[in-house]
């Protein structure tokens, strides 16, 4: 599929964005492993989020589909999950790959996974060598490196590990296989990922000691069902902040948004650039809180984006490199070496496509340097597949003289399946 961009002034309207992706993941995690029924409200169904749910209905979870975003999680207990009959599919889910195997590590269950040819580059040593740790038996290509991964679940031990890198699917896998564990798990992270395993744990009642980027929990504490209404996936909104913020004179507000602070970097950073976004009706519904956010078109200036900064905006940097290309001097972005191993390798991916279009953009080995106001001309660009290019290189069309034509868009349905929609609606005012 090709996605195709006109230039445009101003956007204009209210808008909502699906709910949180990493937040409808873990709904059905939890409502899969809890006792009795998780009612769940605003579901993302798009396509990463249907991988988990299809993996956990393998597993022998009733899910009822009330509505698009309306689910009923019947849950089996915390090691309720019966042998699939079938290959576990998880598609182009990172997240799906990774906290499931940590969850099957601790069943009584023969399971092999493997996914799209993402998913099969993806480095998945980083949760299989601690698991390994704690007694578990996991097969994979390259010595467990890469999917697929066959798991025979096993009794699992709790251990005391220090994460590599900042990780959320690092954590996430190591604290499901932790509850399944005997005994304590005792988990350090150089910086603080988002934490809606962490809320999500508390609001299905288990106990979790965290003291800074330390994490300690019991193993064999059941989980208790949970009403989890999603909020507004605050990556999706990026897409529209940005978009609002460099096409023309425009005005947009977006509704019921995710704005836990492990998530808003994203707001940080184009606050630094001079965005001036605003929140209102903050509230916490479900243990995360929400708000609605104002933007209008400004004037942008470079940043710098480092450090403890990364892990909260890691998925919105590649839509931050398409606003640095219209910022006055030059943004630097470091310490984003994870960005080489997401759904495709996005320092690559951005600057082949963004130098297409015009921009000024070097690529780092953890990172880029974008010096801006730059013109951006239409151009063929490509996805490579990842969502979050597909949509970054549609804004940046906005603003490039021409027409700009994106292939390969279908990826957009990982996250986002009514993007162009919305996108439409907000050019049409
Ligand atoms: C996610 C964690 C992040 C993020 C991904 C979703 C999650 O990855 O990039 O899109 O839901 O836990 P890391 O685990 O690499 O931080």
């Amino acid at each position: 599929m090709e996605l195709t961009v006109k230039k445009a002034h101003n956007l204009k309207g209210t808008i909502q964005v699906p709910g949180d992706k990493s937040i409808s993941h873990r709904s059905i995690m939890f409502g899969a492993l809890a006792e009795s029924v998780t009612h769940v409200t605003g579901f993302l169904a798009a396509d990463d989020c249907i991988s988990t749910m299809h993996c956990f209905e393998a597993l022998g979870v009733e899910i009822e589909r009330l509505s698009e975003t309306e689910l009923k999680v019947h849950g089996v207990g915390l090691k309720g999950l019966t042998e699939p009959s079938v290959i576990l599919d998880t598609g182009n889910s990172g997240t799906t790959t990774r906290i499931l195997t940590g969850i099957l590590a601790g069943q009584n269950v023969f399971a092999v996974m493997t996914g799209d040819a993402s998913i099969r580059k993806r480095p998945m040593a980083r949760v299989v060598e601690p698991l390994r740790l704690m007694g578990a038996q996991i097969w994979g290509r390259g010595g467990g490196t890469y999917v697929p991964l066959a798991i025979n679940g096993a009794a699992l031990k709790g251990i005391t590990y220090d994460l590599p890198v900042a990780s959320a699917q690092i954590k996430t896998c190591l604290l499901m296989a932790g509850l399944l564990a005997e005994g304590e798990t005792i988990l350090t992270e150089p910086s603080k990922s988002r934490d809606h395993t962490e809320r999500m744990l508390e609001l299905f009642g288990a106990r979790l000691s965290i003291d800074g980027n330390r994490y300690t929990i019991t193993g064999g504490q059941q989980l208790k069902a949970a009403q989890v209404d999603v909020p507004g996936d605050i990556s999706s909104a990026a897409f529209f902040m940005v978009a609002a913020l460099i096409a023309g004179d425009s005005s947009v507000i977006i509704e019921n948004v995710g704005v836990n602070p492990t998530r808003t970097g994203v707001l940080d950073a184009l606050d630094a650039m001079g965005a001036g976004i605003s929140l209102s009706d903050v509230r916490d519904i479900s243990n995360e809180p929400r708000a609605t956010l104002g933007i209008t078109g400004k004037t942008l200036y470079a940043t710098t984006i480092q450090g403890d900064l990364i892990p909260r905006l890691i998925d919105e940097i590649p839509i931050l490199a398409v606003a640095a290309t219209q910022a006055h001097g030059t943004t630097t972005i470091r310490d984003a070496s994870e960005l080489r191993v997401k759904e495709s390798d996005r320092i690559a991916a951005l600057t082949q496509e963004l130098l297409k279009m015009g921009a000024d953009i070097e690529e780092l080995e953890d990172g880029m340097i974008i010096s801006g106001p730059t013109p951006l001309k239409g151009a063929r660009v490509n996805s490579h597949g990842d969502h979050r290019i597909a949509m970054s290189l549609a804004v940046a069309g906005l603003v490039a003289d021409g027409e700009t034509n994106v292939e390969d868009s279908e990826a957009i349905a990982i996250s986002y399946p009514e993007f162009e929609r919305t996108l439409a609606a907000l050019i049409d005012r």
